[in-house]
């Protein structure tokens, strides 16, 4: 997989990295692309991991005097769907994240890094399309600014050179007149690539019904992200109307040019995108669309705030060994290169709780909890590990106490084979931190995760609300 795994301290260091080792190096983030790739055999050459997630200050979201949101390299999905900045100033973008993946996903993936994957169907490229989005990149020789509508040249393929790391991405704040939104058709509803997405923004005039300016952008319907240019030029002027509203979807259908694929075929896109366009223009019209994405979102990062840091680490040189505190003890491990922290959990710490379903991400079955986070374990590299702080399910038992959610699962019978069981039980335990009383809907979003082929997720259910009762009256006690 890989021979060298950097995690440097500074963008200086990362960037020095890059023109010493490229092409054979990539600057990994969440690593829920990048590491699938490589488990593919899709990125033969590279063999030089660079880590950024140690380097203080990339995780920041800010607006500048010019009205312009900035999103750091490491800024998160959840990040974004935890913002009220972006809420309230990028609605959009806020509500493409909360649907890329599900959430313990979410507390990796880097919305720089489904920028950079390129594929046509990523969620967050159609709503910074939309929102007039560019992105800044470093080099050792200098550092541009590309316009996001010129990053792409086809399916994954950017103007990015290999020695270049993205550093900031930057687009106008909503202004008092503009509202905006995103849909996405997927085959369910986490875990899934989108088989149409739409994003859209709009502009009022000063009569506030009148259209002065349209953004609508296009996912999964051409090898690049596209506008939708027929249907945003008609709606200028227009009011939305019902008839108008229908024109402009019937419009934005001339701009997509999609191919059949396992997902659905091209006429099925074809229609959705007019179904699609047509949803969020009316969503748009009826006013505001804050409402689409819950108030308390779960993020399986539990009660710390603003959101769980990355403990620092001193070496930015390939650790010989990774120095790591697991349910409270210290383990030091050797000959892990190339690892993921699934197998250094199960195959070095021999702790076999925790398992493996898919190792690619969508089962959910080797949830585990990373420096404060619920986070999949076969998509973290084990280096990652390094200086970090993990919890197994092993490690909820306290004083030989079952966790509540452990007990629950027992008490409900909540367990057939129970192979995902560790996975939900860990995702559960940072759920029942954040929700002291999750209602049905919050636990399903909260565990759309985890994947059970046994149970039908009744029982499951049950546990969690009450393992939030119990948990809820501990810590009242305490
Ligand atoms: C189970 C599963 C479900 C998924 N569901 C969705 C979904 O619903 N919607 C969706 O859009 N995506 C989805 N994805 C894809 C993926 O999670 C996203 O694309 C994610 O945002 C990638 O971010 P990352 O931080 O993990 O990127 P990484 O894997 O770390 O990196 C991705 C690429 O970007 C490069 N890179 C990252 N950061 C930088 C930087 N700062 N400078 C230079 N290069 C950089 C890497 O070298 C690599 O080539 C899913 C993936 C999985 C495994
Ligand atoms: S999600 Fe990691 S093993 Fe399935
Ligand atoms: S109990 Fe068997 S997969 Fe969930």
């Amino acid at each position: 997989m890989w021979r060298l795994y950097f995690t440097p301290t500074t963008v200086d260091e990362a960037v020095d990295l890059l023109r010493r080792y490229a092409p054979h190096a990539r600057i990994i983030a969440g690593g829920t692309d990048l590491l699938l790739e490589l488990e593919r055999g899709q990125r033969p050459d590279v063999d030089v991991l660079i880590d950024i997630t140690r380097i203080p200050e990339l995780d920041t979201i800010t607006l500048d005097d010019e009205g312009w949101i900035h999103l750091g390299p490491g800024v998160t999905h959840n990040q974004v769907v935890a913002s009220r900045l972006l809420r309230e100033k990028a609605f959009p973008l806020v509500r493409a994240s909360w649907e890329v993946g599900a959430p313990a996903l979410r507390n990796r993936a880097t919305v720089a890094g489904n920028i950079i994957t390129a594929s046509p169907a990523n969620d967050t490229i159609t709503p910074l399309m939309a929102l007039g989005a560019q992105v800044t990149l470093r080099s050792a020789q200098g550092v541009r600014t590309v316009p996001l509508a010129q990053f792409y040249l086809g399916v994954r393929q950017t103007v990015m050179r290999a020695d270049e790391m993205l550093v900031d991405i930057a687009f106008p704040a909503l202004g008092p007149r503009q509202r905006g939104t995103f849909r996405k058709l997927g085959l369910r509803k986490a875990q899934a690539i989108a088989v149409v997405n739409v994003a859209a923004v709009l502009t009022w005039a000063d009569d506030g019904e009148t259209i002065a300016d349209a953004a609508i952008t296009l996912g999964a319907v051409a090898p690049t992200i596209v506008h939708a240019t027929e249907a945003e030029a008609f709606l200028r002027g227009q009011r939305l109307t019902p008839e108008v509203i229908a024109e402009a979807a019937r419009l934005a259908v001339r701009s997509a040019r999609p191919i059949d694929d396992i997902r659905g075929s091209a006429a099925y896109r074809r229609r959705m995108v007019e179904v699609f366009t047509r949803r969020v223009l009316q969503a748009l019209a009826q006013g505001d669309v804050s409402h689409e994405v819950p108030a308390h979102p779960p993020l399986l990062w539990g009660r710390e705030e603003p959101h769980p840091h990355p403990l620092p680490v001193s070496a930015s040189h390939p650790p010989d060994e990774i120095v790591t505190r697991i349910n409270g003890r210290v383990y030091v491990f050797r000959d892990a290169e190339g690892k993921t922290l699934l197998q250094l959990l199960r195959d070095h710490a021999l702790l076999t709780g925790t398992k493996e379903g898919c190792a690619e991400g969508e089962c959910g079955a080797c949830t585990v909890h990373l420096d404060g986070a619920a986070v999949l374990s076969c998509l973290v590299p084990a280096a990652r590990a390094h200086g970090a702080d993990i919890v197994t399910v092993e490690g909820l038992v306290r004083a030989e106490h079952l966790h509540p959610v452990q007990q629950t699962f027992v008490d409900e019978a909540a367990v057939q084979c129970g192979y995902c069981t560790p996975g939900f039980v860990m995702a559960a335990a940072k759920l029942i931190e954040e929700h002291p009383q999750p209602d049905r809907e919050t636990i399903a979003y909260g565990l759309s995760g985890n994947l059970c082929r046994c149970t039908g997720y009744y029982k499951i259910f049950d546990a969690v609300e009450k393992a939030a009762a119990q948990y809820a009256a501990q810590h009242e006690e305490a």
